[in-house]
């Protein structure tokens, strides 16, 4: 393989949240059904940084990332201890019709991340949103607490078969909660095979408008 070539971003909008629902969109009619995931790197006082995977919710009114979690994990705790987080969303196949016809990878990284905590006026909506599985794991599982899987299985099966039968929605649990990231700098890195990546980078100013610029990988 003798090949090389330099990606480049095109006809990109001035706000990130309006790119990143573009590449969300691009994704979703490609695959109607699929889920985005973001690695979310927070500050711990055991292992000095800890990241994990986390589901991509949606965008707030204010154009800011959300993420919902559960007020006994450890990305919560560390979160109300040092609100500063890291986020990554890799997105691998994009057929965003405005960058050309092949699909490119495209990475977006959220710099200098605040999280803040959505008020409780506002979870219901984002509970609402969540899948019945995860309801149900939000309501009855452990979180973090040694299990026995046959139990656990028992319990779920029987909570299944009432929530069905009561034909009543679920409530949120007290311990469901969300946050909104709200950034300093955006990055969006879009490559393809055998390209050097391009990478748009967004800088909010201090009026609160962003400035988009194309930076070397
Ligand atoms: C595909 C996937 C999606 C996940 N989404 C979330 C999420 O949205 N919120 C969350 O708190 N944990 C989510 N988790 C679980 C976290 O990755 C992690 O295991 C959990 O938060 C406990 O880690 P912690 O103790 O560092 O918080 C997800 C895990 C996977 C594999």
């Amino acid at each position: 393989m003798n090949e090389s070539s330099v990606s480049r971003i095109v006809d990109y909008p001035d706000e990130p949240t309006a790119l990143l629902q573009q590449l969300l969109d691009a994704v979703r009619n490609h695959q109607p059904e699929s889920q985005i995931y973001m690695n979310l790197a927070t500050i711990d006082d055991e292992f000095t940084v800890l990241n994990r995977t986390v589901l991509y919710r949606g965008i707030s009114v204010d154009k800011c990332v959300i993420y919902a979690t559960q007020r006994f994990t450890r990305n919560y705790k560390n979160i109300k201890a040092n609100a500063k987080c890291a986020v990554t969303i890799l997105m691998p196949v994009v057929s965003l019709p405005s960058q050309g016809s092949t699909p490119f990878l495209w990475q977006v990284r959220l710099l200098g991340a605040t999280a803040v905590e959505l008020p409780e006026s506002e979870l219901d909506a984002w509970w609402n949103r969540e899948s019945l599985s995860a309801k149900i794991r939000d309501t009855i599982f452990p979180c973090g607490q040694p299990v026995d899987y046959d139990e656990l299985k028992a319990k779920h099966d029987q909570f299944l078969k009432e929530y069905r039968a009561s034909g009543k929605p679920l409530q949120r649990p007290p311990t469901f909660t969300a946050f909104k990231f709200e950034v300093q700098r955006y990055d969006f890195l879009k490559v393809g095979l055998n390209q050097i990546a391009d990478r748009v980078q967004y800088r909010r100013q201090e009026c609160g408008h962003w400035q988009a610029m194309h930076v070397a990988t």
